[in-house]
């Protein structure tokens, strides 16, 4: 089928002719070896994505000097010849499927993850970036520590520039169809580029000329090393965010130059690090709000222009090359949530998509951040090829999953798709699960159910068997080989004296009414309405966020209290950075939507002790008490249902526990652990001494054991 015509037109950048206009923009998976080079992991990861279809591949952040800088603890690194081996076959293995590849040479500067002191940097700010991967650990008793940085001298610089074409001939050499230079989101090149950053006094720093200096003589000598067929593609950021940063009018100026200078293409991004909201687009952003940036460049260049940022749906994609907004789309995370994007779009499969989410939490909070390797939240085999689904179970069993939330519908998809007969019991009227709690807040909702979707029809594609407001006994679950416990976490009211029959539950705030779904359960979601203006949200986390964002954009004067010294420390710290700028009434970057009425006030490190009529009592860590007014209070303090549970395990049924009813944590833990049952459930059924479902048990143990 040839679905989507302009998506799938050839394009030429510089001699090189790409299939298709779908790149997979540099994206570091920081998955490579201690010294930099090239892992399994790497080449799986971008064999899979060359496999889905991607016409170019930009292999992410790849430090030319590993010494001076590692843009996460381990990226990439092509700083001596002994690389080129590694990357030939990192290049071999997208090519056999395709694609054309590119590794994009970074210097991570300031923002380095390694080393962790004495960072390069082009002027002597230090700087504390809580999102950003360079940000050093902050032990949990102890304050971030004072960094220095190392200002370069204009000799180092030129070095620098000397290092930059090495490595690109090292790509070259390699097989690497072309080199991309990152020169956006506030490292080096960006630094030094940037008005707001650059305070330098020598012929690097200053005015338009001596800012592109140091790019243009990279690019120069790239050209003199690697011959002027070999394609330069520069990264930049179309808009900085900050008050005194590059906007739209010189970034257009910027083109132009590079243009001029002999580089290929252009590869539009946003930000640098001080405006993590335009740079990392959480889910508060729309799709396709950087377009406007590659319809201005592309009037004034004619090397093809890629544009990205928060694409997810073909249809978008195929409008936007179409109208001519841009030349090629850039897909980061979208690749990482379904590397078979292109495959599918081609096909007509586009509901069969897994389209990212934009929640930042596998690929950013919990691997970057957490100085890991790749993950994905909602594609567990992203970084983790033990979770891809690779062929059938031996002996299908008869399986039931209790709880139809995202850890149960992963846990019955996998198992299905390895050829189990499932069957999930879901004690409410529709499947969903903790997903559902979005459905209603500001910027996630779209997303979310894009999600929940996608699971709901993924499990009536499969055809899994699923009972509606059926929450099972011990006795009719004895009738299956194996339980999957899914059955969540949900709200309760805390000790507290007084009127605690008041204090409603975040689950009736934020049901969802809109009977337009699809999924809707038309007799079964009613939201409850507050009485009043002013609602207090109490207790933290996820869906303490959530309720505390619909409220507030319904009206509602909303006042957080919290028992922990920073309110939502563990939800996604951009999701956050965004968040905290509406609760203040102060627009996030590039965003326009409307802030709320009345701003949002939080009361860090306090308990309620009690409730009264319109009142409360508040008392924090040193015991001091304060009186809150109030219309209505909203718990969002969740525990495990384990009631089931314990009873199945004392019964003895063959049970393994996921998601929330573990722990309440995240959409990540929940889908994680979904897709990790589904895998385990194997003819052995066997359970080790932690409880936990184990499989793939070597011949002669399962022999020892079962003998
Ligand atoms: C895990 C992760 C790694 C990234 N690594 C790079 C990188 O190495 N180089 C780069 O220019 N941008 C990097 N980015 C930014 C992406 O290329 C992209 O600009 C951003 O994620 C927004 O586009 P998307 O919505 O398609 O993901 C990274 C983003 C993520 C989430
Ligand atoms: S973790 Fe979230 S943001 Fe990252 S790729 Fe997966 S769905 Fe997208």
């Amino acid at each position: 089928m040839n679905n989507f015509k302009h998506l799938f037109e050839p394009i030429r950048i510089g001699p090189v002719v790409v299939a298709n206009r779908i790149c997979h923009v540099p994206t570091d998976i920081s998955s490579s070896h201690r010294d930099g080079s090239v892992s399994s992991r790497d080449i799986h990861h971008h064999e899979e994505v060359a496999k889905g279809g991607t016409g170019l591949i930009v292999v992410g952040a790849t430090s030319p000097n590993g010494k001076t800088n590692r843009s996460t603890v381990t990226n990439l690194v092509i700083d001596d010849d002994s690389c080129i081996p590694g990357f030939a076959r990192l290049a071999a293995s997208m090519h056999r499927y395709g694609a054309k590849c590119a590794v994009q040479l970074q210097h991570a500067g300031r923002q380095a993850a390694l080393p962790r002191d004495g960072k390069i940097a082009s002027n002597d700010a230090a700087h504390s970036l809580p999102w950003s991967q360079s940000r050093d650990i902050v032990y949990a008793y102890a304050d971030e520590k004072v960094k220095t940085v190392h200002v370069l001298t204009t000799d180092e610089v030129i070095q620098i520039v000397e290092e930059f074409g090495e490595a690109a001939w090292r790509v070259m050499q390699a097989g690497f169809d072309a080199v991309e230079l990152h020169a956006a989101h506030g490292y080096l090149l960006s630094q030094f580029m940037s008005p707001y950053l650059n305070k330098r006094i020598d012929r690097f720093g200053g005015g338009f000329e001596n800012r592109l200096r140091f790019p243009l003589a990279i690019v120069s000598s790239i050209r003199k090393k690697c011959g002027p067929d070999f394609p330069v593609i520069i990264r930049y950021s179309a808009d900085e965010w900050v008050p005194g940063g590059r906007e739209l009018a010189e970034s257009v100026e910027v083109a132009k130059a590079f243009e001029n200078a002999g580089v290929a293409a252009l590869d539009l991004s946003q930000c640098i690090q001080e405006s993590p909201g335009a740079g990392f687009d959480p889910m508060q952003y729309p799709e396709g709000w950087t377009l406007y940036a590659s319809e201005a460049v592309k009037k004034a260049v004619k090397i093809p222009v890629i544009n990205s940022h928060s694409l997810r749906n073909p249809e978008f994609c195929e409008q936007a090359l179409a109208e001519g907004r841009t030349d090629m789309v850039g897909l980061a995370r979208q690749i990482l949530a379904d590397p078979y994007w292109p495959l599918k779009a081609r096909q007509g499969k586009t509901r069969a998509i897994r389209r990212c989410i934009s929640c930042l939490t596998g690929c950013w909070q919990e691997s970057m951040m957490a100085k890991k390797e790749i993950a994905c939240a909602i594609n567990p085999s992203c970084g983790n090829e033990a979770l891809a689904i690779k062929g059938k179970a031996e002996r299908p069993l008869r399986v039931a999953v209790v709880g139809g939330g995202p850890g149960g519908m992963e846990a019955a998809r996998v198992a299905t798709e390895r050829g189990h007969q499932v069957t999930i019991f879901e004690k409410t009227a529709e499947l969903g699960g903790a997903i559902l709690g979005c459905c209603l807040a500001p910027g996630k909702d779209e997303k979310m159910k894009w999600y929940a979707d996608w699971l709901r029809y993924q499990i009536a594609d499969l055809g899994v068997e699923v009972r509606l407001r059926q929450a099972p006994t011990v006795a009719e679950l004895r009738d299956f080989q194996l339980v999957v416990n899914a059955t969540g976490a949900a709200s309760y009211v805390p000790e507290v004296r007084g009127l605690k029959e008041k204090v409603v539950p975040f689950e009736e705030a934020i049901a969802c009414p809109r009977v337009s779904c699809e999924f809707h359960p038309k007799d079964g979601r009613k939201p409850r309405k507050l009485e009043g203006t002013r609602v207090v949200v109490w207790g933290d986390h996820y869906a303490a966020v959530d309720t505390a964002t619909y409220l507030a954009s319904i009206g509602k004067e909303v006042l957080i209290v919290t028992d922990r010294k920073e309110f939502a420390s563990a939800v996604e710290v951009v999701h956050m950075y965004v968040a905290w700028k509406r609760f203040r009434q102060t627009e996030a970057e590039a965003l326009t939507s409307k802030p709320y009425k009345y701003p949002v006030t939080v009361h860090q490190g306090c308990h309620i002790e009690e409730i009264g009529e319109k009142e409360l009592v508040l008392v924090d860590r040193d015991f001091r008490k304060k009186t809150l007014a109030y219309d209505s209070i909203v718990t969002c303090w969740t525990r495990p249902n384990i009631e089931l549970l314990e009873q199945m395990r004392a019964a003895g049924l063959p049970v393994t526990n996921i998601g929330d009813s573990v722990a309440p944590r995240n959409l990540h833990a929940a889908v994680r652990e979904g897709a990790a049952a589904g895998m385990s459930i194997d003819a052995e059924m066997l359970f080790n001494p932690n409880q936990a479902l184990i499989d793939g048990l070597p011949a002669d143990v399962l022999g020892q054991l079962t003998r």
